[in-house]
């Protein structure tokens, strides 16, 4: 395994963090980027993309090191490791944000956002600005949000077809209240675990099923460990692309224009693809022939909407309506 980066050093002629009075014209400048889903996901494909763009249009005066799959970091070591200037880039799920930040648990709400559109409008309209001011007291800032898509639910005791169905049952949650609260209000357990113990979890039956995308459940192989998929798309799943306050600022203004380039390019990217990669790995997981496959219908939603609305109130309660506002009517 890698070892982490102390911050702040020269490796030779590689300014790893930026040692920041001493970033000379010939110096490189590396960014150690750490996400924990697979290569083969919207995240990966867009984290190895603005890899490539980065490097080019800065001739290779910026290198940008990608360390996938929570090789070098699970979600909350990488927040802290990105203060301590440790990583320079991350992309965790915007739940991931929410214990640090608890504004953030509105993109957690279930059914907020109609479709790929309305979540668009969301990142990059006023709503992702304001939660964007809420990283600074923290020496973060925002560079851009990325898309994953929809969640669906996984079992192995029994097909979710009903309400009913889900009562009794654990799942395994990212570390959100909102999230929490929507399997209490199924009538379910929800358990807290880090994405990369999700599988083994699984397998020793630790809990019955999970919330993911179609690509983290086909990428990770979650068909394995799981008997059932229900095609629910009771909330969305995207991502924070954040940096180190510190080390953005001490990066030379032309440099920074093209990696906010490379960024901008990498985001437009991702909000083409993410669906079709998403539609893809739902075709392969298909193919695998290991999970049995069930699709809500529009009356099905409504009603998972309608059990899971009194969140609404909780979060409005717990933040105000000061970011609630936002959200698509
Ligand atoms: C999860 O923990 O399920 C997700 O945050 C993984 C990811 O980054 O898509």
């Amino acid at each position: 395994s890698i070892p982490p980066n102390p911050g702040n050093l020269f490796s030779g002629k590689k300014v790893v963090g930026v040692d920041f009075e001493q970033v000379g014209p010939e110096d490189k400048i590396v960014i150690k980027f750490s996400h924990v889903v697979a290569e083969n996901t919207p995240k990966g494909l867009a984290a190895n993309k603005f890899k490539r763009l980065a490097e080019s249009k800065t001739n290779g005066r910026v290198e940008v090191q990608i360390f996938p799959n929570a090789q070098l970091y699970d979600d909350d070591a990488a927040i802290a490791a990105l203060q301590q200037n440790q990583v320079q880039m991350i992309a965790p799920a915007t739940s991931k944000m929410t214990y640090l930040i608890p504004e953030w648990q509105v993109f957690d709400l279930p059914y907020a956002f109609r479709d790929e559109e309305a979540v668009k409008q969301a990142m990059e309209g006023e709503l992702g600005l304001k939660l964007f001011s809420l990283l600074e007291p923290h020496g973060l800032i925002g560079l851009t949000m990325w898309d994953n898509g929809f969640k669906q639910l996984t079992t192995k005791k029994r097909p979710i077809h009903k309400l009913n169905d889900i009562q009794g049952l654990s799942f395994r949650i990212m570390d959100s209240n909102i999230l929490k609260k929507q399997f209490e209000l199924f009538g379910a357990t929800p358990v807290v675990t880090r994405f990369s113990d999700v599988y083994s979890f699984l397998e020793q039956d630790m809990t019955d099923g999970q919330e993911n995308t179609l690509s983290n459940i086909y990428t990770k192989r979650f068909y394995e460990v799981q008997d059932y998929l229900t095609v629910s798309d009771h909330g969305y799943l995207g991502y924070a692309v954040i940096t180190n306050q510190e080390f953005w600022n001490a990066i030379p203004d032309d440099i920074q224009i093209l990696l906010e380039e490379a960024m901008k390019e990498t985001t437009q990217w991702i909000r083409v693809n993410a669906k079709r990669i998403n539609e893809e790995q739902l075709e392969n997981l298909t193919r695998t022939q290991r999970l049995r496959v069930h699709y809500l219908t529009a009356t099905d939603k409504a009603e998972w909407k309608k059990l899971l609305s009194p969140v609404y109130q909780q979060l409005t309660s717990e933040i105000g309506n000061e970011y609630m506002r936002f959200l698509p009517k």
